[in-house]
């Protein structure tokens, strides 16, 4: 069965001193048990990751990282490789977010080659999709998000495709305080599900994790969360918050 995952995105905020007591005040509210139900994973900013690794129980959370480079070394000067993150314990990487689609240009040739460095280490990719507002006014969601999908990580063997976590972030919803309704965000879900089901099979479309992400916060959490093919959400400023991510953690 896939896994219910609840995971805090925390952009460029904190220092490192914050973040550090961040990550120890969620360690601490977590359980084991809580843990086998839902996995938790936190993805600080890249001068965090080596700290907080030493301070949070694996077990409990497991650490991501925001962005990886194009190449796994070399003159790439103010990149960071997968290979450089696996080396401090960092499993798990996101890619693809709309804000690094749109201010840093991220494109699918890009990401195509992160994908790679990231499937290389043996790590796993939350690998993010969604149209922004314009698109969705002209009913273009569902063509794009399968545009995104297709360039990238329907690409991929079926075995690769198994490291993949998918989290759809519809671009108008990120840090508007605008959320997908629960009915919007189940329709693309299962849209979503139908295309991994097409391009590989029933059985892994059913394993594929599909996280909802954009404005969500405790009081929407459980209502999204409930729909049959949303499992579990990418926050971003809610995850800034240690009671606020414990209480979307716990609206499963
Ligand atoms: P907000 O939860 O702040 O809207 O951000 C969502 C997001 O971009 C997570 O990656």
């Amino acid at each position: 069965m896939r896994k219910k995952i609840v995971a805090g995105n925390w952009k460029m905020n904190t220092q490192l001193s914050e973040g550090i007591e961040l990550a120890q005040t969620l360690n601490k509210k977590l359980d084991n048990s809580e843990n086998e139900e839902v996995k938790v994973v936190i993805a600080p900013p890249f001068t965090h990751l080596a700290s907080i690794k030493n301070v949070i129980d694996s077990k409990k959370i497991t650490l991501a990282a925001q962005n990886c480079a194009t190449h796994e070394k070399g003159a790439y000067t103010g990149e960071i490789s997968a290979t450089m993150l696996k080396n401090i314990g960092v499993d798990t990487v996101i890619l693809g977010h709309s804000e690094r689609r749109s201010y840093y240009y991220d494109t699918s040739e890009t990401l195509s080659l992160k994908v790679a460095q990231v499937l290389a280490n043996k790590q796993e990719v939350i690998f993010c999709i969604g149209e922004v507002l314009k698109e969705r006014e002209a009913e273009k969601h569902f063509e794009v998000v399968k545009k995104q999908l297709s360039e990238v990580v329907f690409k991929l063997s079926e075995a690769e495709f198994e490291n993949i976590i998918l989290a759809y972030e519809p671009v108008w919803a990120i840090g508007t305080g605008k959320t997908a309704s629960p009915e919007q965000a189940q329709e693309i879900h299962a849209y979503i599900r139908g295309l991994v089901a097409e391009n590989y099979s029933n059985e892994i479309a059913e394993n594929t994790s599909i996280l909802y992400g954009g404005s969500c916060n405790p009081g929407n959490a459980k209502e999204l969360f409930s729909n049959k093919d949303v499992d579990g959400g990418l926050i971003g400023g809610a995850s800034l918050k240690a009671d606020d991510f414990k209480a979307i953690i716990n609206s499963f």
